[in-house]
């Protein structure tokens, strides 16, 4: 009897298979990115938009990996890996670890296009992969996967993927020009984006390592709270020390509901009266995938 071979490697790496989508998958992926490069001009932070003009092969359709993986290998080091969806914490964390992304290779329909339950290669590329053309970021999410395999030896996931949600999927940052972007679950989202930067009712914190990794959050619904960042190396240099203490003390910490404030919080106040929209909810968001 023939033996029954799962269609992915050890690793959950598959071929992309780039030369089969078809030329509808491609004529959406060309929808989304230019829909998302007008609504992200002024709102995504500018090593965003830096290096998801620096990829250039992506706006001419779904972009071949090996392709992709060139440009980005030269800027970083960084390449990509197909995956057919999210992968187990261990391999994930792995994946960062080696300086590679896991992707998957789907792409949404069109009637899906404001609304999707799972991460599709549009959110992991256009999502994720222009941040990691910045040298503090890619060094930042390489981190995170080395101490993401460390926190699952000492049994707070938990802890750390707070700090993933909030930061590379969720995350804010202080510009001279403003409040910016750069957490992909909101740049994937048209409405989130809007919502995120303008909307009076969720709270932009400063970030803190401690209180981030303390946070519980929303997975079906916007933020209610953003914590913002004054720079990439901010970010780099929080992840540097030994988590195991810290894992310690937060441990006996309670923890802190999505919308609550506490008085340790540092409030960042920029929404300007002329630009908030009253309240009112712009449109559902993409789902924010691996943490
Ligand atoms: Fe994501």
């Amino acid at each position: 009897m023939a033996e029954v071979r799962p269609d992915f490697n050890s690793d959950f790496s598959i071929e992309q298979n780039w030369q089969d989508y078809s030329e509808e998958e491609h004529a959406i992926w060309r929808l989304l990115f230019e829909r998302h490069r007008r609504l992200l001009v002024g709102r995504a932070c500018p090593e965003f938009l830096d290096g998801l003009g620096a990829l250039g092969v992506a706006a001419e359709g779904i972009p071949d990996f090996r392709r992709l993986g060139q440009v980005l290998d030269a800027a970083t080091g960084w390449r990509i890996a197909a995956v057919p969806g999210l992968v187990p914490d261990d391999v994930f964390f792995a994946y960062l670890a080696h300086r590679r992304f896991p992707s998957t290779c789907f792409i949404r329909r069109r009637d899906q296009l404001d609304y999707l339950q799972e991460p599709d290669i549009f959110h992991d590329i256009c999502g994720h992969v222009p941040l990691l053309m910045n040298p503090v970021f890619a060094d930042y999410m390489q981190a995170y996967g080395e101490g993401g395999l460390k926190a699952l030896g000492l049994g707070h996931l938990q802890h750390l993927a707070r700090l993933y949600w909030y930061t590379v999927e969720f995350g804010l940052i202080a510009t001279q020009e403003g409040l910016r972007i750069y957490g992909s679950g909101i740049l994937s989202s048209a409405g989130e984006s809007v919502y995120c930067l303008e909307d009076r009712r969720p709270n932009r914190i400063r970030f803190d390592l401690r209180r981030v990794m303390r946070t519980r959050y929303c997975i079906d619904d916007f933020q209610q709270t953003y914590f913002v960042i004054d720079d990439f190396q901010q970010l780099f240099d929080a992840t540097r020390p030994d988590f195991a203490p810290i894992y310690d003390e937060i441990a006996s910490q309670p923890e802190i509901e999505p919308d609550a404030l506490i008085s340790s919080d540092r409030k960042f106040d920029q929404a300007s009266p002329s630009r908030l929209n009253g309240g009112k909810k712009m449109g559902r968001r993409l789902t924010a995938a691996q943490v």
